[in-house]
């Protein structure tokens, strides 16, 4: 029999950390909380230090915060995290997504920052390095010892990714991790490299995508995940371990691959990690780092409002690769995580599918994480554990986030 709106809304007989009410994924006032409380607090990965490979090259990062910040390499090889906001009149500083300050701009000098609007300049270490007509106009009233950039925490770490925290009080990234990486110690003691970067704009929320990636009962909608790995010996003991601080690991396994038509089976694996192997972490509050031996996908989340969502994936290979090495990992990487490979596109119908039919959170049911099997491969512990998280740091409950407000 079918339900009318009350039974169809009730909450379910189930414990509180089973389920999440609809409107975690819609309201705009909790959206801004997690901005606030959340994302301005803990550690993200920016980009890749092969992505600024020479001393001054910069990359531009859209903050989940609503920051806008320029990851810059200076001449020592240091990385520095700038906001991207002159300190004049607080023009954008750099509007390119990438470059370099090698060279002179139209605007000014080679080896600095110049705003285009007034043409103060900085160099590599944020310094204010001039200010047109500074006597005439400012006297001794305005120094540039005074105007220098902002500069955020930043670290190289865990396979060189960019980590940055706007927080200054942050911890250092490692104790905010818990051992979460430890896992992937050895996957990530050599130096990367990035050969492929997308990203995707959707109308869904960011925690649908980190949701996705925190469970793996949805290897059903992946015929090649059913194929190569649900059907394989060793799927259903995978798994689940998670750190405090909201961020979870499944153990790897053995897969599959020529048991899907099209599909080889790869003789290359990754450093501590075997040929046709998987492994994964997820971190708190929306990365995942996912190897599947030859190839290596980070996901980072920019979230742009409660039903808007950016995903960065980047593929990943061993700077020590020959280029036959290199494009074995592509094929592989592009034929299951690329964005016309066999996974990607599936995955992302199933957040756009949420984000369409949850953007009316009137008629939208309670949200299931309630599956419990030992910790074992289909077990959401991993999602239930993200949410004691998530409720932690907003001081709500996900399951009734408004309880406070009635
Ligand atoms: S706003 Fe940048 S120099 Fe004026
Ligand atoms: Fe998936």
């Amino acid at each position: 029999m079918s339900r009318d709106h009350n039974q169809w809304t009730k909450k379910p007989d189930l414990e509180s950390n089973q389920y999440v009410d609809p409107r975690v994924y819609t309201d705009e006032t909790i959206f801004r909380e997690e901005q606030e409380k959340i994302f301005d607090k803990c550690w993200l990965i920016a980009c890749h230090e092969s992505e600024l490979p020479e001393p001054l090259d910069y990359r531009t990062y859209q903050h989940p915060g609503g920051h806008n910040i320029i990851i810059l390499r200076d001449e020592d090889n240091r990385i520095h995290a700038y906001n991207n906001i002159c300190p004049h009149r607080g023009n954008l500083l750099i509007f390119d997504a990438a470059g370099s300050i090698r060279n002179a701009s139209p605007a000014g000098g080679p080896k600095r920052i110049t705003c285009i609007f007034h043409a103060w300049s900085f160099d590599a270490q944020g310094n204010c390095v001039d200010i047109p007509r500074q006597k005439d106009g400012y006297q001794d009233r305005v120094k540039q010892c005074d105007y220098s950039l902002r500069e955020f925490k930043s670290e190289v770490a865990y396979g060189g990714f960019v980590w940055v925290n706007i927080d200054d009080s942050a911890l250092p990234l490692t104790e905010t991790l818990n051992g979460a990486l430890d896992p992937l110690a050895e996957m990530l003691s050599e130096p990367l490299e990035v050969f492929h970067y997308n990203r995707a704009i959707v109308d869904a929320n960011f925690k649908m995508w980190h949701d996705t990636n925190s469970e793996l009962y949805h290897d059903y909608l992946h015929y090649h995940n059913r194929v190569t790995g649900m059907l394989q010996p060793g799927y259903f003991d995978r798994e689940f371990r998670t750190f405090k601080g909201g961020h979870a690991q499944v153990t790897d396994m053995l897969l599959k691959y020529d048991a899907m038509k099209g599909h080889e089976k790869q003789s290359l694996g990754w450093p501590g990690l075997g040929p046709n192997r998987w492994a994964l972490v997820d971190l708190f509050p929306g990365i995942t780092y996912n190897i599947r031996s030859p190839a290596m996908r980070i996901d980072t989340v920019i979230p742009l409002g409660p039903n808007k969502l950016c995903i960065e994936y980047r593929g990943l290979g061993l700077k020590s690769d020959t280029p036959e090495e290199r494009a074995a990992r592509i094929r592989h990487h592009n034929s299951v995580w690329g964005p016309f490979g066999r996974n990607l596109p599936e995955d992302m119908m199933g957040i756009v599918g949420q984000g369409r039919a949850l953007a009316n959170p009137s008629e939208a049911p309670m949200i299931l994480h309630a599956r419990v099997e030992n910790n074992k491969i289909h077990d959401e512990v991993g999602m239930r554990h993200f949410y004691e998280e998530w409720g932690r740091r907003l001081g709500r409950s996900a399951s009734n986030p408004f309880a406070s407000e009635k």
